[in-house]
């Protein structure tokens, strides 16, 4: 089984599957600095929002045991700077800055204590985000198990299985999970255009696990539904606000119009760090613009438009709480109305 990102033996680099590569080669790569963690976060070498959160935590914890310093308040500087870096890599994705502020706080409690003391309590934090983000998923994937049966078509969009969490993944751990326990499940994934983690990704670990998995372009979805071939819409989340807004993968929110449209349910399945009380709405949730290259480039043996044609390339969309019919994490399956099942 590929790990997507784990700590190195020796403690001083985190090792992540390069997932820009795959599925045609599976190159595991070392990141030691919070350059290296930057530019794997950024080229999305290490994506989905658990796994930034636990490739951050753990590089954060590596590149803090190079950092030279007299005093704590001097390695506490550095710490902070190199901490606000690795935070500017990508912005949506909430589990981003909880990783690194749950490390953050570990270090500030640390301020008497020796410099031994203090890395072994930011390496039992960078393991205890990765355990509970494990721990998590399982849980997920049993709770999204109870909104399915057999049988069923599940049509998913992006990418959040093993590669982008730990394990089961989120919105594909009930697919593995009931597979493993021999239900029939139909899965179409969108392919997830411009960067493709549905066909990349979601059909190279599906087919792997061998999970009935049919590839479909984007605008493929209302067909499939149409056809009466889809029951239930299972999507990841970067983040969600207090009234159950949820940025996802652009082009989350189509699916869920969709949905709507055809009386599908649609449910958002992610762990609790992915929730995020302090945005009130989904206004309120920061989307990160990416290249145009990654439209008219990417991919492609040619450029497939004009060179310097404008383009618009939100790497997320929100989708509007009125479109979900629950929120499924560790705790269970929330359903509206969002801000009362979010707060409890
Ligand atoms: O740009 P990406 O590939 O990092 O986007 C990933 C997604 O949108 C996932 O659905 C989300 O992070 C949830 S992963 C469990």
């Amino acid at each position: 089984m590929i790990k997507n990102v784990e700590l190195s033996a020796d403690g001083r680099a985190v090792i992540i599957v390069d997932q820009g590569l795959l599925p045609n080669s599976v190159e595991y790569i070392e990141l030691r600095t919070a350059e290296e963690v930057y530019d794997a976060i950024y080229h999305l070498k290490v994506r989905g929002a658990p796994a930034i959160g636990i490739c951050a935590g753990y590089g954060i914890y590596c590149s803090a045991r190079a950092i030279e310093a007299e005093t704590f308040a001097e390695f506490y500087a550095k710490f902070r700077e190199q901490k606000e870096y690795i935070n500017s890599a990508r912005p949506t994705a909430v589990n981003l800055s909880w990783a690194l502020n749950r490390m953050d706080n570990v270090a500030a409690a640390c301020a008497d204590k020796p410099r031994g003391q203090l890395l072994a309590a930011l390496e039992r934090e960078c393991r205890a985000i990765h355990q509970e983000d494990i721990t998590m998923c399982e849980a997920i994937s049993e709770n999204g198990l109870t909104v399915i049966k057999d049988g069923d078509g599940i049509l998913t969009h992006c990418n959040a299985g093993p590669l982008a969490t730990s394990r089961y993944g989120t919105a594909l751990g009930p697919l593995l999970l009931g597979h493993e326990r021999g239900m029939k499940l139909k899965v179409f994934a969108d392919e997830t255009r411009p960067l493709l983690q549905g066909a990349r990704l979601t059909a190279y670990e599906l087919d792997s696990a061998g999970v009935d998995v049919t590839l479909i372009c984007d605008n493929m979805a209302s067909i499939v539904m149409k056809n009466g071939w889809v029951q239930a819409c299972f999507v990841g989340c970067d983040r969600v606000a207090a009234n159950g807004d949820t940025a996802n993968k652009i082009g989350t929110s189509g699916v869920a119009i969709l949905a709507k449209h055809y009386g599908i349910p649609f449910y958002v399945l992610g762990p609790s760090s992915t929730i995020d009380l302090e945005c009130a709405t989904g206004a309120d949730i920061p989307i990160e613009l990416r290249e145009p290259s990654e439209i008219r480039e990417k991919f492609y043996l040619r450029p497939m438009a004009p060179k310097g044609v404008k383009c618009y390339n939100p790497a997320f969309d929100v989708t509007d709480h009125s479109l979900i019919s629950a929120i499924i994490t560790e705790r269970g399956v929330l359903r509206p109305p969002f801000a009362e099942s979010l707060a409890r």
